[in-house]
């Protein structure tokens, strides 16, 4: 046994000098290190030798076990190191991406426009989501057997009716009005629901930001020029616009604005339909019935209000011309907007 173990220390050296790689360094442990590898078997043998033998082969087993020990170590933690070194400087590897997180584009459009209007002087303020009958219509002197009160159009939460999505961010006007004295000077960005087919041009969920502005002495003209002001700061200096004539029962006289169509100039194209317009938002001065829902004097005061889409902006500025493709997540178009 002592020859043996002698040929087996030259075997082991022999076969470590050619391990190149942690897997054979793994297969060798397997094969000689593990409790019924070689080693395991030399010390099963061991045990059963005569006594006198028995100091003698310990000793040179031990010595054999050690140095095995001590070189499969070495050799793990020099091929470790390799490995990581290899990880660390390998310049063919290609890098590991990490991704930039971005706004969405809806968002990105909302701060643009919530900055333009804070420079303004608007105050930003927020309304629910989830809306009663009185703040989505009754108080917005909408007609008991208008239009919108229809299920075609909104999404009631209760049988009654009561309580809804809201259709569209003028609820807040009322909200405002109740719970601040004029002069009250607000946008109102947030999402809003309406009873729509998907389409590539609607969605059921969009977005608007409204704006309202009470007080002593406001005007028509004041209301375009905020108006004028913004399509300019967002569009560009020399966008061109109009104002048609247009009702909404919550404000008397009504307008619509649009712009001049950006991408065609005017010309007619697939996005302005033809028409060389855009159309940007509603607006009109706000309806002296919906001042006296909202607890202010029509005669001490008077109010302007605006509300504009926000997704077609956005599909503008991406230059998309499906509105779902703004909701599907997919990165390709996110990675594009920022
Ligand atoms: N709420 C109207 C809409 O959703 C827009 C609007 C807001 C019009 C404020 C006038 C004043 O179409």
């Amino acid at each position: 046994m002592q020859e043996e173990l002698q040929q087996l220390r030259t075997q082991f050296e022999r076969e470590l000098a050619q391990i190149a790689s942690l897997q054979e360094l793994e297969q060798f442990r397997q094969r000689h290190l593990v409790r019924r590898g070689t080693l395991g078997q030399l010390r099963e043998r061991f045990r059963q030798l005569p006594a006198e033998q028995k100091p003698i082969v310990g000793r040179l087993l031990h010595e054999l076990e050690q140095f095995v020990q001590q070189r499969y170590q070495a050799l793990q933690r020099s091929l470790q190191e390799r490995a990581e070194e290899q990880l660390r400087f390998d310049l063919w590897l290609p890098g590991r991406r990490s991704f930039l997180g971005g706004r969405h584009p809806i968002q990105q459009v909302l701060d643009e426009i919530v900055a333009i209007f804070t420079r303004l002087g608007f105050q930003v303020a927020e309304g629910p989501d989830i809306e009663d009958d009185e703040h989505n219509f009754t108080a917005l002197n909408f007609p008991p057997e208008h239009p919108a009160r229809d299920m075609q159009d909104t999404f009631f939460l209760t049988p009654d009716r009561q309580w809804l999505l809201r259709t569209h961010t003028s609820p807040v006007q009322i909200r405002l009005m109740r719970a601040l004295r004029p002069p009250i000077r607000a946008i109102v960005p947030g999402r809003v629901y309406r009873n729509e087919e998907i389409t590539p041009r609607s969605l059921a969920e969009f977005h608007q930001v409204e704006g309202l502005v009470v007080d002593r002495s406001v005007s028509f003209t004041e209301l375009k020029g905020v108006l004028v002001a913004f399509a300019q700061a967002f569009y560009g200096p020399g966008t061109e616009y109009r104002f048609r004539p247009s009702f909404f029962p919550f404000t008397e006289p009504s307008a619509e604005m649009d712009i001049r169509c950006f991408l065609c100039q005017g010309t007619g194209c697939r996005v302005c339909k033809g028409n060389g317009w855009l159309e940007i938002c509603g607006c009109g001065m706000v309806h002296p019935a919906v001042l006296r829902n909202g607890g202010i004097d029509p005669e001490e005061f008077l109010g302007y209000a605006f509300g504009m889409g926000i997704e077609r902006i956005a599909l503008l500025r991406l230059g998309l011309d499906d509105i779902r493709l703004l909701y599907q997540n997919d990165l390709r178009i996110l990675r594009q907007c920022r």
